[in-house]
């Protein structure tokens, strides 16, 4: 029976990713994806446990869906509420105690289990009792899932997952688990599917992606450099990109993947987190500011063009002014083209919650502020350096205005042009006419280019 399925994520790619394979996972039950929760049958909230703000989403959209959920009882229509993500993993028992609406709660481990679980869930059904299962399965869910379906010309691979570096603000390592590294086999089989299905863009995902070390074909561990190099031969495929890497993990063979596969693009996402060696260590984080700005130096070596990209966050208990201040000098010396920053949450369980002297507010948000002024400038000039300049974009959306197509650079950066309809989902080069704080204008060059 036909049936439509509404998912909401919330948090990082890893995330969106999975919110992607729930959906393959459910498609052969009759479910297809609705817009809107209104229309659902079932509704999935793929929740993130990042940072404070991010967790208590949760509980307010769940106490909308209890309204909707009563809504459609009234019509004689049922709607199944699931909860997946990194907030299940870590308040499963306490979500079906708060909301025993809730029909099903998952981790992000077991979701390849779900057509059982709405089994379950139905079988339970107007008795109550919702099914719990954020297992850590001995069995790894990539070899249960169905083949990743190709939707657009961009697509996201999985190929790590966990991490075991332990920062000490930072609850990834107890939320997704230990590292694991997908075979290379198993992720050159989805690369290989999707790009037959029309993609032209691959983005190799994982919380600690530059730790890869899976078991190449060859019977051989391979690093991630290894493992772009082997989906670059992929016929088709025009871009690789990976998020997120660790410092520590940059190793050579990846470094030099920079400067010789021309397939890998010019835009790396390398959270420092501080530029404070005091506030690292405190953080775990195992290097130094001058370690991080002799990587960018040896990168930029590799690919002079690189574009980067960070993650920083103000306010980690005792951070001083002076911490602070070495903060904002790395990001003078590196200059970004775009990154984030965060205030710092106080997780539970995290070593870092139970530190002493932590920031006020006034104080975090001072610096929040201090930190988007500097990372806004200096994307502007970023964007700025663009302008007059003839870049490779892969338009892969519409614009809101009629005729308008949306692409990202090789930069990551969003890019507008008037284009025809006939170019969506294809790679064009653009002549770059203005450069705004969050996107570039183009029109079309007259040369067309890329293979
Ligand atoms: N507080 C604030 N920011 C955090 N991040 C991770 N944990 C916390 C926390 N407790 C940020 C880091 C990381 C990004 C994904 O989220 O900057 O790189
Ligand atoms: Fe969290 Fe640190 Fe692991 Fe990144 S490297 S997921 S910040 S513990």
């Amino acid at each position: 029976m036909a049936k439509k399925l509404f998912i909401r994520t919330y948090g990082c790619q890893m995330n969106v990713y999975d919110s992607g394979r729930m959906a393959d996972v459910l498609a052969p039950l009759g479910y297809t994806v609705a817009d809107t929760p209104d229309a659902a049958d079932m509704v999935i909230i793929n929740t993130c446990h990042i940072r404070e703000h991010a967790s208590e989403k949760v509980y307010s959209e769940l106490g909308r869906l209890r309204m909707l959920k009563l809504a459609k009882a009234e019509q004689g229509q049922d709607l199944v509420i699931a909860v997946a993500g990194c907030v299940a993993q870590a308040e499963g028992e306490e979500i079906l105690a708060r909301a025993p609406y809730v029909d099903i709660v998952l981790g992000p481990q077991t979701y390849h289990r779900l057509p059982e679980m709405v089994a379950r869930a139905a079988r339970a059904g107007a008795t109550g009792g919702g099914v719990l299962d954020t297992d850590f399965p001995a069995e790894p869910k990539f070899d249960q899932l169905p083949d990743a379906v190709a939707h657009g010309p961009s697509a996201f691979v999985s190929v790590q997952e966990g991490c075991d570096k332990f920062c000490t603000y930072c609850v990834v390592p107890y939320t997704r688990g230990a590292e694991y590294s997908r075979p290379a086999a198993s992720v050159l089989d989805e690369a290989r599917r999707l790009v037959e299905g029309g993609v032209v863009e691959l983005t190799l995902l994982g919380q600690n992606v530059n730790g890869y070390h899976g078991d190449g074909p060859d019977g051989r561990g391979w690093s991630l450099g290894r493992l772009i190099r082997a989906v670059a031969e992929l016929p088709g495929l025009q871009r690789i990109r990976y998020t997120t890497s660790h410092p520590r993990d940059m190793d050579d063979e990846l470094i030099a993947a920079h400067g010789e596969v021309d397939k890998l693009m010019p835009f790396l996402h390398l959270p420092v987190q501080s530029g404070s060696d005091r506030i690292l260590a405190a953080m775990n984080r195992q290097h130094g500011a001058a370690d991080y700005l002799r990587l960018i130096e040896r990168l930029r070596k590799a690919r002079p063009d690189l574009a980067l990209s960070s993650d920083f966050i103000v306010g980690f208990p005792g951070e001083t002014d002076a911490d602070f201040e070495a903060t904002r000098q790395l990001i003078r010396e590196v200059g970004f083209a775009q990154a984030y920053s965060f205030k710092y949450s106080s997780r539970p369980g995290t070593p870092a919650s139970a530190m002493e002297a932590h920031l006020s507010e006034a104080v975090k948000e001072a610096r929040l502020t201090d930190l988007h002024h500097l990372i806004g400038g200096q994307a502007v000039a970023f964007n700025q350096t663009c302008v007059g300049r003839s870049l490779d974009v892969l338009l892969e959306r519409r614009g809101r205005h009629d005729g308008q197509l949306i692409g990202r650079s090789p930069y990551m950066q969003s890019v507008f042009v008037s284009a025809p309809e006939s170019m969506m989902n294809t790679v064009q080069r653009l002549t770059v006419v203005a450069a705004h704080a969050n996107s570039l204008a183009a029109v079309l060059a007259e040369e067309r280019a890329c293979a």
